[in-house]
């Protein structure tokens, strides 16, 4: 059966959630699942702005049927092709043969690899700042290439003054009944996922995410419609500005971030006497995570939010332990980037990792490794307590400056 909400007189979500899947592209753990957003648009002419993924077609296409109310479907815009939004798209050529696809070349094309479908007939390309007029209703196109794939583009609605961000501003997490972000309390119970999700799906692309804010920056936007998770149609510039500091990788929270593989519990000794001694300085919030327990987007997540970060790691077959040396490698990845870091290696016979972890940052741009590296051999003794207490003034004058 038909479950939407009404966005306006004339929009209206037709999206869905999906909460048993366990792994969002097939890699991020999900707790409460994930929303798949689609909007309807009923005007003169009729226009949908992206479909959904598979899991949650059914809903879709009743909602589809529903509001259309047997009038025709003009239009489906594709602003992002990936599955979890295009995946129904085939389908929907099928209930809806005359159907339009408005999208840019690069668009097309990913409709050829996905689907076998006839496309060059029913295709409408448009360019950026082309515009589509539905009636009252005048879409126009704006390119977001690499936010997060490369064909992306975002959709404005002059007329209502909304904005289709695409995966722009979306998060992980299903919807509950209450679509817009100012019936929920977003910052509390929604922002560590919104962080999750954008540092671990988009947060490679900072600087194209920053083209994309200057380039929307001059548009009147009342409403911000994401893929994922809420509608924005209040506060804006608060979550805005979360983008901001995300996408230029600047720290939203001045404080250590620990982070540390432990086999046998001599590191994480290390670490927990570092934690003390740190709180001992006056510091606040401090976070710590165990590699082979935390998931590595929890993580990155984590690592954008912080200022400082420590590593701290056994060696491991002459190389940083499995799990830290994923972590190391999926920052750089990520671009992460403006950071101060300091080390712990420990290593029974030849401890090599805090080395090798400092080759890895050292491709982070603008990160400064502060204070020396503490060597563990096995357990931490007491003659190494003074380095500790020295690590710790050098990360808490840091911080506090
Ligand atoms: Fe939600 Fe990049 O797809």
């Amino acid at each position: 059966m038909y479950s939407f909400t009404r966005i306006n007189d004339d929009v209206t979500y037709i999206g869905g959630s999906d909460r048993r899947l366990a792994l969002f592209e097939n890699m991020y753990p999900l707790t409460n699942g994930i929303s798949y957003n689609s909007y309807i648009i009923m005007d003169e002419k009729t226009a949908i702005v992206d479909t959904v993924d598979k899991s949650v077609d059914r809903v879709f296409f009743e909602n589809v049927e529903h509001i259309l109310d047997g009038k025709k479907l003009d239009y489906i815009i594709i602003n992002h092709m990936e599955p979890d939004h295009a995946a129904t798209l085939g389908d929907m050529i099928i209930r809806y043969p005359e159907v339009q696809i408005v999208g840019n070349i690069k668009t097309l094309a990913m409709i050829k690899q996905y689907f076998e479908f006839e496309v060059d007939s029913r295709f409408v390309t448009v360019c950026e700042g082309d515009s589509l007029e539905l009636g009252k209703h005048n879409l126009t196109f704006y390119m977001a290439p690499m936010v997060h794939w490369p064909e992306v583009m975002v959709t404005y609605d002059s007329k209502d003054k909304m904005l289709y961000s695409a995966d722009a501003f979306g998060i992980f997490g299903a919807l509950s009944g209450n679509v817009f972000a100012d019936e929920m309390d977003f910052e509390n119970t929604c922002l560590d996922e919104a962080r999750r999700y954008y540092t671990n799906i988009v947060g490679k692309y900072g600087q194209q995410v920053q083209m994309l804010l200057k380039k929307v920056s001059g548009l009147e936007i009342e409403m911000i419609c994401p893929l994922h998770g809420p509608v924005w149609r209040e506060n804006l510039s608060w979550y805005i500005d979360k983008y901001n500091l995300w996408s230029t990788y600047t720290p939203e929270t001045n404080t250590a971030l620990i982070v540390y593989a432990s086999i046998y519990g001599g590191t994480e000794n290390a670490v927990h006497i570092l934690a003390a001694k740190l709180a001992e300085q006056g510091i606040h919030d401090i976070v710590m995570y165990d590699v082979s327990k935390t998931h590595v987007s929890y993580i990155i997540s984590e690592a954008f939010r912080c200022s400082h970060i420590v590593f701290a790691s056994p060696t491991y077959n002459m190389g940083i332990f499995t799990n830290m040396e994923t972590v190391l490698l999926d920052l750089v990845a990520h671009n992460l980037q403006k950071r101060k870091v300091a080390f712990i290696e420990n290593g029974s016979w030849a401890p090599v990792s805090g080395k090798l972890m400092k080759e890895v940052v050292d491709k982070m741009k603008n990160t400064e490794i502060i204070g020396d590296v503490i060597t563990v051999k096995s357990t931490v003794k007491s003659e190494q307590i003074q380095a500790f207490d020295k690590l710790a003034s050098v990360i808490a004058d840091s911080i506090k400056q």
